[in-house]
């Protein structure tokens, strides 16, 4: 019989979407194919503590991890990531040659057992936000040299940081909303000045964002100046470097959500267009996860051309970014101009990507393949294949002239 694959499902994580993270991690360990795959759950605490087996499926459940289990990434412990099992043994990734033992490893027979035992094959993180998806710990599998699911370093960090990422679409000729980007220093040193620089560049209203984060954490919009100061104090609470962008749909229209789902390495393909109304004045925190009326359409209501143009923006902006495995983009429209035949067509802007959007079942990144004719099930398996082929394209490079 053919080996088993093992997968380690990471989850959980240090980020603001911990539970949004449990939610989609529970759904990929149901859902994946037990024949195919030996799974691995592996949790991350809120506190960055790395837990697995029954403490694992503690997390899940919502039950508190344990009181003190010894700590991830002790280095007296291991060189990469140490996942472990309250007083027993370390989980890591397996280093890059297995000749090369690490020193502090090497010495302790019961580590070194615990890493053969608990090789992994390929590595899911389903882990959204800062630490997860923003390639650090895509460098910590990096430096394992295992196989992953998803963008590389700089793909997820480039899929994080909007203002890096603005500036990437914009080299790719993408067409996004008027924005700049200012750091909470120059915020603090001269709120005036920026206020004129705001002013001069963009028209209210205009939506305010930490450049680094995600679900509409810190995000405000702001309908005229004397909203403006307050906005940009709880972005600069989140991040370094803020992102001041123009509001689309203007004052009075909301803008239309429209998000495709991205799959592949090299070639990457599009699903159909969705769409979501969102229940609020934008698509803020509360609508994405506490509320139940925002209200997802798929396939989206629009011309054929408008379709195709958005499924080809998704995939240039997949490009411009380095991704890989999957991502989401999505996109604002001009709502369409009421009453007005032959008025103009309504611009489409590219909004943001998300290298690893919601995952559960009924996620849009999911739905929007399933209505593709890729069944949830399959989506995994896809994704897992995906991770292999990129680990195994990149044994191509050379890293050094000897
Ligand atoms: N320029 C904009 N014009 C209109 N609405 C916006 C704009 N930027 C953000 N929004 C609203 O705020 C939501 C969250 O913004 P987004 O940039 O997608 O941040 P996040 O990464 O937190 O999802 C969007 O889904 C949309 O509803
Ligand atoms: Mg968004």
């Amino acid at each position: 019989m053919k080996k088993k694959l093992r997968i380690g499902i990471l989850f959980g994580g240090r980020s603001g979407e911990h539970e949004v993270s449990l939610l989609s991690a529970a759904s990929i360990l149901k859902a994946i194919d037990k024949k195919k795959y030996e799974v691995v759950p592996i949790g991350i605490t809120k506190d960055g503590h790395w837990v697995t087996a029954s403490d694992a499926h503690a997390l899940l459940a919502g039950k508190q991890a344990p009181e003190n289990p010894r700590l991830a990434g002790n280095p007296a412990n291991t060189p990469t990531a140490a996942v472990l099992q309250r007083g027993e043994a370390v989980i890591i990734p397996p280093v890059p040659a297995d000749s090369l033992q690490p020193l502090q490893l090497s010495a302790t027979s019961e580590i070194a057992t615990a890493r053969r035992a608990l090789h992994l094959d390929v590595i899911f993180p389903v882990l959204h936000g800062t630490f997860g998806e923003d390639g650090t710990i895509q460098g910590l599998f990096e430096l394992a040299d295992i196989a992953y699911v998803g963008s590389g370093v700089l793909g997820s960090a480039a899929g994080m940081d909007k203002a890096a990422m603005k500036k990437l679409f914009a080299a790719a000729g993408l067409p996004q909303t008027p924005w700049i980007s200012l750091l909470r220093s120059e915020w603090r040193a001269n709120p005036r000045a920026c206020t004129r620089k705001i002013e001069a560049a963009l028209k209210y209203p205009v939506f305010v964002k930490p450049a680094n984060l995600g679900s509409s954490v810190g995000i405000s919009k702001v309908h005229d100046r004397s909203e403006l100061a307050a906005a940009m104090d709880e972005a600069a609470s989140f991040d370094r470097k803020l992102v001041i962008e123009q509001g689309v749909g203007g004052q009075g229209a909301k803008p239309r959500e429209l998000e495709v789902a991205v799959l592949g390495n090299d070639s990457p393909e599009a699903s159909v267009v969705g769409e979501i109304i969102p229940g609020a004045e934008f698509y803020d925190y509360e609508a994405k996860y506490l509320s139940d009326a925002s209200v997802p359409i798929i396939p989206a209501k629009l011309t054929a051309s408008e379709s195709k143009q958005i499924r080809q923006m998704a995939i240039e902006a997949f490009k411009a970014c380095d991704c890989a495995g999957l991502a989401r983009v999505d996109f604002l429209m001009e709502p369409a101009a009421k009453g007005k035949k032959n008025s103009k067509k309504p611009r489409i802007y590219l909004n943001e990507i998300n290298t690893l959007p919601g995952f559960t079942s009924i996620s849009m990144y999911p739905k929007l393949w399933e209505a593709s004719g890729l069944p949830y099930k399959q989506l995994i398996d896809r994704l897992i294949q995906l991770a292999i082929e990129r680990h195994q394209e990149k044994q191509e490079t050379t890293f050094s002239r000897s």
